[in-house]
């Protein structure tokens, strides 16, 4: 098979953590017989300094042309004077809305070895497999009016949330029909209690969850849920919530399960899948090589299987990581006092060879 990917290392770590997703690429390429089509273009801050632009043409015309897009993070205390619009952030943000990626899975799993990696007890992580489901185009991130207005020191800002039915709708079908591969669990996160956003998003909610009566839907306010995620995070199956909620839980679900290091997404709905780590640019540690690539390498895994069913591949390097991990390879975020932490390359390098030894063990 031919994958033809769009590689968006953009910012901070991003690059880092995106040369072992390639090496990795690379790997499951040689070892399963595929052939690799990568373009390398700029996004963020990179895109900024090269062409003034966070999402420039070109890079969002190789997206739109290709199978798969892979990006690394963007974002960086260099640009935080720019203007809103000219932000990294925003390219990233326009690129979702470009390729109409409005369903964003987040998947949080405390891997066995790394259940004292958790701020939080052994037996409270363990057995934790969250799927977070949230919603990526709408919200408050993308409502009319935002602004800032007024005289110097009257000024006033307003940001909108916005959520019409049909987003609701579709956005809930991905989360049951999840679900229905899992433990056909459904929390819903919402403010209810505050929001007329979530009041509708209750509503619609409850109303899809009667086309999947073999799936549990239940309710929760995000902060109640913030606090059922660290007393029990092993109950929740998949977590469904809106834009923002979701941006700002999955960071905890991801310190929950050990390292936000660890965490890989998919952005879907559209006809080309968005794959990024959830960690972001990391800036305080960038171009050390001591950021940890497993979530840029466990995006690869979800790409391979939700662009290109390529289970077994997908499979492979998720089976892969679990290797490294079990021999004790940590790097410093997960490295604990004692432990010698190995580099980014390093991690790169021994999830590659645990492929090849298990596709050996195999044949
Ligand atoms: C994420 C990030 C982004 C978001 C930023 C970089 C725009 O925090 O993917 O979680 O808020 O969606
Ligand atoms: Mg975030």
């Amino acid at each position: 098979m031919l994958l033809k990917i769009t590689l968006l290392p953009g910012d901070g770590i991003g690059p880092e953590v995106t040369d072992e997703a390639v090496r990795i690429l690379e790997t499951v390429a040689e070892v399963f017989g595929h052939q690799i089509s990568l373009t390398r273009k700029d996004i963020g801050g990179a895109a900024l300094v090269s062409s003034s632009n966070p999402l420039p043409n070109d890079t969002l015309k190789a997206c739109v042309a290709s199978g798969a897009v892979l990006l690394g993070a963007v974002g960086g205390p260099s640009f935080d004077g720019v203007a809103a619009n000219m932000r990294p952030e925003s390219g990233l943000l326009r690129l979702r809305r470009e390729l109409a990626v409005f369903a964003n899975l987040r998947p949080a799993v405390c891997f066995p070895a790394l259940e004292d990696c958790s701020p939080l007890r052994a037996e409270v992580v363990r057995g934790t497999d969250i799927l977070i489901v949230r919603e990526l185009l709408g919200g408050i991130y993308f409502g009319e009016p935002r602004l800032i207005q007024g005289p110097n020191g009257q000024r006033s800002a307003i940001d909108t949330m916005h959520y019409s039915e049909p987003e609701i709708e579709r956005i809930a079908h991905v989360a049951f029909e999840l679900a229905r591969a899992r433990r056909r669990k459904v929390t819903s996160v919402d403010k209810a209690n505050v929001l007329d956003c979530s009041r509708l998003w209750r509503e619609v909610t409850s109303r899809v969850a009667m086309d999947y009566p073999d799936v549990q839907l239940s309710h929760m306010y995000v902060d109640s849920a913030a606090m059922a995620l660290v007393a029990r995070p092993a109950e929740f199956d998949v977590l469904l919530t809106e834009n923002m909620f979701g941006d700002i839980l999955s960071d905890q679900v991801g310190g929950i399960v050990g390292s936000l290091g660890m965490l890989a997404s998919a952005s879907v709905g559209g006809p080309v899948a968005l794959y990024e780590p959830v960690h972001g640019s990391a800036p305080d540690i960038a171009g050390r090589g001591i950021a940890n690539p497993l979530g840029a390498i466990l995006s690869v895994a979800m790409l391979l299987r939700h662009s290109f069913r390529l289970e077994a591949e997908a499979t492979s390097v998720e089976a892969a990581v679990a290797d490294v991990l079990s021999a004790g390879h940590r790097t410093r975020d997960l490295a604990k006092p004692g432990q010698e932490p190995i580099s980014t390359s390093q991690m790169g390098n021994f999830t590659a060879a645990a492929i090849k030894q298990r596709a050996k063990s195999v044949a």
